[in-house]
């Protein structure tokens, strides 16, 4: 049995992932037995659709160009055409208004509705909407995974699975690499904040209007999701609680250094409540990491302190964790262990 997947979005994200379809082929085909067809690739303003399997080889091949390959239809949209194709699996892989969700929020409701299982690794649906989807699905009976939402490849919404036998007490995290890559030159180089978001716009980490990074919106939304999921909470991030970087001056971080201590981003549930604010952590703290790492502290009952740490952003690192997710749900629908 081939999944068949309808892959929404062939920018940074869809085309890694599409790369890395084609790089693990043979592991997926012959060591987990995962035979899969791309049978839809959405654009904005249209679509390849091929329903015996779009070749990925030669759509890798065409870069930019692949609106020229035979497989292309103008302004074929994802919203009307995913309940047609008898798809397993949708993966949402386009940009999130940070509002509204969309067209993440109706291109996931569209799949549920359509029983069709979801992975996304666009974040907005599940900070605005999280337990209405999650309602939706169980309803249909049906999966949405989204481990790319939260610091990419670094498996923190899955490590629930390895920790049923504890109990998570709190979260403490950075998740934004942009504000993080500016506070540690702030830090460490002492340069002034506007020097420093300069240099993460010029390569490339903080985008050209910076606002939902340094003023916590994105690691807010992070949050959400985490806290959720490891929580199990059905929270929106309008109950964050949401404090920037943008005032934070060179002399509060002199300052803070002259005592040992380093001003952090930090993103923080426990006891019900969810933040987002510039917190004073010792030098030798775990979550002291620099540039645009992003880093996670369970505090736990049984095991204390448990760290994990990796790249939160880029494509190759969300497409792993979107086809880790496909394996997931491959496993699941066909009862593997
Ligand atoms: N890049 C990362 O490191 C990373 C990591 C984790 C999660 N994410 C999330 O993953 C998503 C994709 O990120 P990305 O970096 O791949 O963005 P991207 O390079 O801008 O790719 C998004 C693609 O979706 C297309 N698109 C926009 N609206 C669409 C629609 N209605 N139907 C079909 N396609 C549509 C875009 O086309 P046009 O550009 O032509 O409009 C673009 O090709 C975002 O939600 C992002 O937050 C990204």
């Amino acid at each position: 049995m081939f999944i068949k997947i309808g892959l929404i979005g062939k920018g940074n994200v869809g085309s890694c992932f599409l790369e890395l379809l084609k790089i693990k082929k043979n592991y997926l085909n012959k060591k987990l037995n995962l035979k899969y067809k791309v049978i839809a690739i959405y654009e904005y303003d249209g679509a390849l659709i091929n329903e015996k399997g779009i070749d990925i080889d030669e759509i890798l091949l065409l870069r930019n160009n692949f609106r020229s390959h035979k497989d292309w239809k103008e302004n074929v949209k994802a919203i009307d055409s995913i309940s047609n194709l008898n798809l397993d699996v949708c993966i949402d892989t386009t940009p999130t208004n940070p509002n509204t969700g969309e067209p993440a929020l109706s291109h996931i409701f569209k799949a549920l509705n359509n029983n069709i299982n979801v992975i996304s690794s666009s974040k907005g649906p599940f900070y605005l909407k999280y337990k209405e989807i999650h309602d939706l699905a169980k309803l249909k009976n049906l999966l949405v995974k989204y481990e790319a939402t939260v610091a990419s490849n670094v498996p923190i919404l899955s490590i629930k699975d390895s920790l049923k036998g504890n109990e998570i007490i709190s979260i403490k995290a950075i998740l934004n690499g942009t504000s993080n890559y500016i506070l540690s030159r702030m830090s460490s180089e002492g340069v002034a904040f506007s020097v420093a978001l300069k240099e993460a716009q010029e390569l490339g980490y903080a985008e050209a209007d910076p606002t939902l990074d340094i003023e916590g919106y994105d690691a807010a939304g992070k949050l959400v999701i985490l806290a959720n999921e490891l929580f199990c909470w059905s929270k929106t991030i309008k109950e964050v609680k949401i404090k920037g970087i943008s005032k934070i001056t060179q002399h509060a971080i002199e300052l803070a250094k002259s005592e040992g201590l380093i001003i952090k981003h930090l993103a923080i549930a426990e006891k019900g409540t969810l933040i987002v604010e510039p917190r004073l952590i010792e030098k030798d703290s775990p979550l002291n990491i620099e540039g645009t790492l992003n880093v996670i502290e369970l505090q736990t009952t049984y095991s204390g302190p448990i760290i994990i740490m990796g790249r939160g952003a880029g494509g190759y690192e969300a497409g792993s964790a979107i086809l880790n997710d496909l394996i997931s749900i491959h496993r699941i629908i066909n009862n593997i262990k």
